[in-house]
């Protein structure tokens, strides 16, 4: 039996692990971590991360062939197969703060790795790392009596948190880079041979390791630059009266465009597409690649650009000031289906109001502890229940998806508001005719303001 471990038990291995785990029932999974209370809550039916369907797929195979575990030496020992999916934020320190990977849990995994193994590992990157991280690996890795072979993989995570599990359980494509070496090509096989059991052998993908490291980076460059290019769209929309969704529509018609990540929004967030950005941005520095460099710092700086107009564009319409108004955010979450809070622009949008003296309420269905433990501000109330949140408010900024803030009783939340009342559609959610009909003034984004104002 094939055994394979995962260490880190975050939002990409917890469910990674879990649908190998029930895809491969001949394959013993152990998922570890060094946070007891994480492994805690995956033994528990009150998982660490929310995810749609990810308990039913957890609850498949736990106690079969899926173990949660804090015993990191013990899982290194006994494994075949070894995924690292720790945790690998920007650097906050020294050389390359605020831009390049800080691979302090990295390196010491690699350690922990050399030092626990007594026979031969096949070592997989599911972390996104900066490019040629695999060759540090390998260098930690040999620097034993060279007894046991080490074999490193890079086999990057694509998944979408909110479709974590319909991203796993049907892929655009599973990439695995390796050397191009007999032994390299031998562990390729045998990581493919575990996703060939649930994905299609032609969406299984073999590159060369560098090529695997670079193309997760600039997959979430891609992506993020969509984004940033529509929102710097929106503004010109906002000052020209053009609408960016009826621009979006016609340029995804477009073939050679494509229809998807075409959404003007308050701004991108989460854990990966900044961070990862700034990593090849750090990467083409290193390089000197000064111009390609500064390509893509403005994806990120654009970014922080549209959640700052958001809130000057709510300073303006609540007749330039918004000392004492309360002031809603309905959804805190990065995005919609998740609880995750890792850099979400509700993050940078309440400091800014905070800073602006206002009284800042926050609800979300899912995200309102990390939102507390974000913030860490006793000048914020956290409700839960949406129209209690919105009762005696100036104003609601909508910042995550959530579709079931499109269900709710607006003319309710209208009576129950300071007037006059105001929307500020961080996402575009909203049926804004339908709100302004109601008697609410609504700036969308990317659109011309529906207002009751002279
Ligand atoms: N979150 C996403 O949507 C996503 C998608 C694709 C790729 N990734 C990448 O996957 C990696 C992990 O991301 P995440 O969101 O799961 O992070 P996370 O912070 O949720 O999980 C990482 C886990 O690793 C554990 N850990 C750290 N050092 C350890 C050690 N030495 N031994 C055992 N456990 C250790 C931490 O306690 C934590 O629980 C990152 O490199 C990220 O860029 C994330």
């Amino acid at each position: 039996m094939t055994k394979i471990l995962c260490i880190g038990a975050g939002y990409v291995g917890g469910p990674t692990m879990a649908v190998i785990a029930q895809n491969c029932p001949d394959v013993q999974v152990t998922v570890v971590d060094i946070n007891p209370d994480r492994i805690a809550a995956w033994k528990s039916d009150t998982l660490p991360i929310y995810e749609p369907g990810l308990l039913e797929v957890v609850q498949s195979s736990r106690g079969r062939n899926l173990i949660f575990s804090t015993e990191v030496d013990q899982g290194i020992a006994d494994a075949d197969i070894i995924f690292v999916s720790v945790n690998t934020p920007t650097k906050t320190f020294g050389r390359g703060a605020g831009c390049a990977a800080d691979l302090q849990y990295w390196e010491k995994t690699a350690r922990q790795i050399l030092e626990n193994s007594t026979s031969d590992k096949i070592v997989v990157e599911k972390s996104t790392l900066p490019v040629r991280t695999a060759r540090a690996m390998e260098r930690i890795l040999h620097s034993g009596d060279g007894n046991v072979h080490f074999e490193v993989l890079s086999n990057p995570e694509f998944l979408a948190e909110g479709t974590a599990i319909t991203d796993l359980m049907d892929p655009d494509r599973i990439l695995i880079g390796g050397h191009e070496t007999e032994t390299g090509q031998a562990a390729i096989e045998k990581l493919a041979s575990i996703y060939a059991q649930w994905v299609p052998p032609e969406k299984i993908l073999t590159t060369n390791v560098w090529s695997s490291e670079l193309s997760k980076l600039t997959a979430n460059a891609f992506l993020a630059q969509r984004i940033s290019s529509i929102n710097s769209i929106a503004s010109v929309c906002e000052a020209t009266e053009a609408n960016v969704d009826e621009v979006s529509r016609a340029i995804g018609m477009d073939s050679r465009i494509g229809a998807k990540f075409l959404r003007a929004s308050v701004g991108f967030g989460g854990s990966c597409f900044k961070k990862d950005i700034l990593n090849l941005v750090y990467l083409c520095e290193t390089y000197g690649l000064d111009e390609v460099a500064d390509y893509w710092r403005q994806v990120v700086a654009m970014n922080s650009y549209q959640g700052e107009r958001f809130v000057n564009r709510m300073i303006s319409a609540m007749f330039n000031t918004i000392v004492g108004k309360r002031i809603t955010l309905f959804g805190f979450a990065f995005k919609a289906d998740t609880g995750d809070t890792r850099e979400s622009p509700a993050l940078t949008v309440s400091r800014q109001l905070l800073a602006e003296r206002a009284d800042v309420v926050i609800t979300d269905p899912q995200a309102l502890v990390n939102a507390a433990k974000d913030l860490n501000e006793d000048a914020v109330t956290y409700e839960q229940d949406p129209y209690e949140a919105a009762k005696g408010a100036h104003a609601i900024a909508v910042m995550t998806e959530w579709q079931q803030y499109r269900d709710l009783d607006f003319v309710r939340i209208h009576d129950s508001m300071v007037k006059p009342a105001f929307i500020f559609d961080g996402r575009n959610l909203l049926n804004h005719k339908e709100l302004h009909e109601i008697g609410f003034n609504v700036y969308p984004i990317g659109k011309a303001a529906l207002t009751h104002l002279e």
